[in-house]
């Protein structure tokens, strides 16, 4: 059977979808009835008559049974996705933003009215996190999951160290891209990897953490000093999201830009990719990667859930997520990386130990030691001050990482 689709939204993962669906033919596991938007008047690449404005002529249609919410306001996504459940429909979601505060109230939904809530697309485009947690690692016994999670910051980034763009221009391209959010700042700010990295965690560990408590810094104040810092140690800086689980079974949510070396898992992925380090018990580290922003990437993962779901009827997501909530706990203590413009606000920072400390055009540059509970309160006055921060040491599943390779490769 194919699905009779109600499509809302039609901006890059919308349209990326629909390129794909029309691309297979007779294989397409489903068709798109009809396309809500909000704005009339954007001009769009189909011709007017292929919109509607009104969600409830989508809702109300007993025919529609799949509906794809790749909107952009979060609230509204909400509204349509209750809606659906509680209708009994499959919703396919990719709005990580909504999805990363209302999931646990959707999950109810869910199981309330029979409906069906997938978002494969939510987190990382192309990578099947979702699908790998659910099921290979369903019984995985996760210590961390660390990684890229967003392709628009890795994208400037990477286009400032290898072009020497300024930080405008590589952020106007990745919009043009189509990579970014129409709020960039939900890129260069952080919240975006904060966000799938709730959505992430919800599913490693079980546990809910609401994303207004990880602690997130991002890239808006990068500057050439730091690029440069990076270069001169032979690393690159990437922005990183990690959730790590203590021996006591607490959860430690960060996302911060890191100095990532050749021997890190990291230092290869450029440009919009992703990539996602997950260490377990039996398998101990695994990374998947994969472009993690852009049109096509992002549309093939909402196919993916379509098909599945069209293949499988009720079975697939048959593990239903139980979640905990739990308030974050910071137990590490990190070694950074900080530019502070100013050094008598330097001195105040709450530093475990200031380990060395150089005078530059740009401010102080040093290298210290801070207790992860501490960070909060570093990044709110460096955010205020234009000073950067990006953790240095990279973590022990890195050099794992090589060391397993050196000896598959070593000669016997
Ligand atoms: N703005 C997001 C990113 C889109 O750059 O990763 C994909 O979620």
């Amino acid at each position: 059977m194919k699905a009779k689709i109600g499509l809302f939204g039609f901006g890059a993962v919308g349209q990326g979808f629909y390129e794909i669906l029309n691309s297979m033919n007779g294989t397409a596991p489903g068709h798109v009835a009809r396309i809500c938007v909000r704005d009339r008047y954007k001009t769009r690449p189909l011709s007017p008559e292929n919109f509607i404005f009104e969600p409830a002529e989508i809702l109300n249609d007993p025919e529609i049974t799949h509906i794809i919410e790749v909107i952009d306001r979060p609230e509204d996504a909400f509204i349509i996705v209750k809606k659906a459940l509680e209708l009994g429909k499959t919703v396919i979601s990719a709005n990580k933003a909504m999805l990363a505060r209302r999931l646990p109230d959707l999950l109810k939904i869910q199981q309330q009215h029979g409906g069906k809530l997938l978002y494969e697309a939510s987190a990382c485009g192309s990578i099947p996190i979702f699908q790998n947690l659910e099921h290979y690692y369903a019984h995985g016994e996760i210590s961390a999951v660390e990684g890229v999670f967003n392709g628009s910051t890795n994208y400037i980034l990477t286009r400032m160290d290898m072009d020497g763009l300024d930080f405008d221009e590589a952020l106007g391209l990745a919009q043009q891209l189509g990579f970014a959010e129409s709020d960039p700042s939900l890129d260069i700010d952080g919240h975006d990897p904060a966000s799938k990295l709730v959505l992430i965690a919800a599913h490693a560990f079980g546990q809910w953490v609401e994303p207004a408590q990880v602690v997130t810094f991002g890239i808006r104040n990068i500057r050439r000093a730091d690029l440069e810092f990076a270069k001169a140690n032979g690393q690159k800086i990437r922005l990183l999201a990690s959730a790590r689980k203590s021996a006591t079974g607490a959860l430690q949510l960060l996302v911060l830009p890191t100095l990532v070396g050749p021997d890190s898992s990291f230092y290869a992925l450029e440009n919009e990719y992703n990539g996602i380090l997950i260490q377990s018990k039996f398998i101990e580290n695994q990374l998947l990667t994969g472009k993690g922003a852009g049109s096509l990437p992002t549309g093939f993962a909402v196919l993916s859930d379509l098909a599945g779901s069209v293949k499988n009827g009720s079975s697939r997501n048959n593990r239903p997520l139980q979640l905990q909530r739990k308030t974050p706990h910071f137990f590490e203590t990190l070694r950074v990386y900080c530019r502070c413009p100013d050094a008598g606000l330097l001195r105040q920072l709450p530093f475990e130990k200031i380990l060395r400390k150089e005078a530059g055009e740009s401010g102080f540059q040093a290298e210290a030691e801070i207790a992860a509970v501490n960070l909060a309160p570093v990044i709110v006055a460096l955010r205020q001050n234009g000073g950067f921060l990006a953790g240095m040491a990279s973590s022990p599943a890195h050099a794992q990482i090589q060391s397993n390779v050196s000896l598959v490769s070593a000669p016997v």
